[in-house]
């Protein structure tokens, strides 16, 4: 058996990929945990529920991407303390050291709860109040917002670093409202900052990790957050106090997860659902697949659903057997885990889609969708890549499960972006794994332009996104390897394309600068944004740059991996690559960056970073 284990463990981590495609190595990452003492009692207490029979009840997979702290005190003082209440703290200590694979012992160092803050202070500058920045998702800063522009970088000093207390990973956006800075965590606290000193005004406990950027409304008599986390569920939270108004499970299936970052817009939340789900097929035995995406509207001051469209609408059923004669359900997937777009004009949001994870292969897998704000009808779709059904038992030696479509895995990561053009009037412009960018009619869908920017990958191709500025499209491309051959040589690095033409207008391609460090590559897989005259990228070599938006010409250069930085809450924070979507954020001369993507294969970190400029000069 250990021959076979040992393979896979070195084909999957060759093939990982986000976002609901990197997570599939749990089950593998689950066998090196199976010599844990945990294992028999959460056998006995916990797999019933956790295995994932039971509706609402998150998948051990799940589980397993909280902290071993936070599944811990769901034990001891949250949801399943019922569940857990026959158990010692020794044998809950076990069980959570078993399901997250980390070890509880480790006292962790929190951010220390300010002395002095001003607080919250309604009317102060938002930026970011929600991750596209704009209702358009174009996450263009101006340099008056930013207070920061191109002259500011020769001389940025660090105003303070922040190790994010029990993270390998930093994914949850900053906001700047209020006065305060709102970011959510790899260990489920969501933190408001004191952008002074970065000590916490409040720190709110969510039930897992939040991978979401924090949403900042101030348009009712009580300023809100809203947020979601790993497990789906959905929150809202006053915006001066920490205090919880309302949580919702965004979706029943054990799988669920909220990944791509909601947006508010006239008093809703329009919520992205995503789910592990594929990653389950690795089992032979396992009746693949069952959950299929979605985009949920809920009431913002109350958290009630409002509309609920699926991506798929085909009725599911069994629709054959699998190579070992276990039943095949479909069709699933066409995930969501972008951030919705909006066009306030045309009243629609806009999302893209992963792939099908069963057979048959959909007509709205790695698609884009516009949706009408009010009832949430689809109102038209454009599928980029047909036939596309896969799963992570694809491609393992194991296939059992593998859909006889069998890839290529080419979903939309990224955002939808909403331009006005001169040439053509609204467009849909988003970038997909396969390398390429789309450009749509907003009103219809129609397609306008195409252009392959990057050879493509399981990683992206582009990963979590562009940007936009004017009628210019910044792309980043990761190109990471993926244990596949593509025909076209890797392209990782920053592009800028006319959002008129489809044209690229220049290409900065990255250096390899790794050196044979581990789990470094030089492609850029996080999102990417504008600030001013220059668009910044963090790379999965732990270099954040600044390229000239005219030229490509790299301005600015943070290894964030050279050295440790101290933080203030007395640990050392280190940076790894840059990764998921949690772009560079600036407001009032101070930039954020987040650094460090402990999963799949690429370097870990902990690094919150507020670099401050000094006055832009003219
Ligand atoms: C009878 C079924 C059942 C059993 C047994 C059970 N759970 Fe749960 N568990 C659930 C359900 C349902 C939820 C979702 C609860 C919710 O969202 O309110 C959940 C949620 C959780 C969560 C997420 C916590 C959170 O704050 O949302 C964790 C962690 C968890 N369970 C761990 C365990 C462990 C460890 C055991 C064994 C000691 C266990 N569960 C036993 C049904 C069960």
């Amino acid at each position: 058996m250990w021959p076979l284990i040992l393979f896979l463990l070195i084909i999957v981590s060759g093939c990982e990929h986000e976002e609901l495609n990197s997570s599939n190595s749990q089950p593998i990452q689950r066998l090196s945990q199976e010599s844990l003492p945990g294992k028999a009692e959460y056998e006995r207490a916990c797999a019933t529920c956790h295995d994932g029979s039971l509706k609402k009840a998150p998948h051990r997979d799940m589980i397993a991407l909280m902290t071993p702290g936070s599944i811990f005190s769901a034990m001891t003082k949250g949801v399943m303390q019922t569940q857990a209440s026959n158990l010692s703290d020794k044998e809950r200590q076990q069980i959570a050291e078993y399901l997250s694979g980390g070890s509880l012992g480790q006292t962790v160092k929190k951010i220390p709860a300010c002395q002095e803050s001003k607080g919250y202070r309604e009317g102060s500058q938002i930026v970011g109040s929600n991750w596209g920045v704009d209702l358009n998702n174009t996450r263009y800063i101006s340099s008056d917002i930013a207070g920061l522009d191109s002259t500011s970088l020769g001389d940025l000093a660090i105003r303070w670093a922040i190790a994010m207390p029990g993270s390998t990973r930093v994914r949850s956006q900053p906001a700047f409202g209020g006065g305060l800075v709102f970011v959510g965590s790899h260990s489920g606290s969501v933190y408001a900052l004191d952008p002074d000193t970065g000590c916490a005004v409040w720190e709110f406990a969510a039930s897992g990790e939040v991978r979401t950027s924090i949403s900042v409304s101030e348009e009712n008599k009580q300023p809100m957050i809203y947020f979601g986390d790993v497990l789906a569920n959905v929150y809202g939270v006053k915006s001066d106090t920490g205090e919880l108004v309302w949580k919702i499970k965004a979706d029943d299936h054990p799988n669920a997860t909220i990944t791509g970052s909601p947006t508010f817009y006239g008093g809703n939340l329009y919520i992205p659902i995503s789910s592990l789900e594929v990653s389950n097929a690795i089992d032979p035995y396992y009746e693949c697949c069952t959950f299929r995406g979605s985009v949920l509207a809920v009431d913002g001051l109350t958290g009630k659903e409002v509309w609920k469209t699926y991506t798929i609408v085909e009725k599911a059923g069994v629709t054959g057997k699998n190579k070992i004669g276990v039943d095949v359900i479909g069709p699933s997937g066409a995930v969501v885990w972008n951030s919705p777009s909006i066009d306030k004009n045309n009243n629609q949001l806009f999302v893209g889609t992963g792939e099908n994870m069963s057979s048959p292969a959909t007509g709205t897998s790695d698609a884009l969708i516009a949706m009408d704000l009010n009832t949430g009808e689809i109102n038209w779709v454009f599928q980029a890549t047909e036939n596309d059904a896969w799963n992570v038992s694809c491609g393992l030696g194991a296939e059992e499960n593998c859909p006889v479509e069998n890839g290529p895995d080419f979903d939309f990561g990224g955002a939808t972006i909403v331009l006005d053009t001169s040439a053509h009037g609204p467009l849909v412009i988003a970038g997909q794994k396969s390398g390429f960018v789309h450009a749509v009619k907003s009103i219809t869908g129609e397609l306008v332009w195409q252009t392959r920017v990057g050879r493509g990958g399981i990683q992206g191709g582009i990963h979590f996104g562009i940007a936009a500025r004017d009628e210019t499209i910044f792309v980043p491309i990761s190109d990471m390897e993926d244990g596949k051959s593509y025909p076209d040589p890797d392209r990782p690095g920053m592009n800028a394309v006319d959002a008129n033409t489809g044209k690229i207008i220049w290409s900065t391609l990255h250096d390899n600068r790794c050196g044979g460090r581990e789990f470094c590559h030089p492609g850029i897989s996080q999102v990417v944004t504008v600030i001013g005259d220059m668009v910044l990228g963090g790379a999965m070599d732990g270099i954040i740059r600044a390229y000239a938006i005219d030229n490509g010409k790299i301005l600015w250069e943070l290894d964030t991996t050279k050295n440790e930085y101290s933080s203030i809450t007395g640990a050392m924070a280190f940076g790894g690559s840059f990764g998921g979507a949690a772009g560079p954020i600036a407001s009032d001369g101070l930039l954020l960056i987040s650094s460090g993507y402990g999963l799949y294969n690429h370097m870990p970190g902990n690094l919150l970073l507020a670099l401050e400029a000094r006055e832009i000069s003219d």
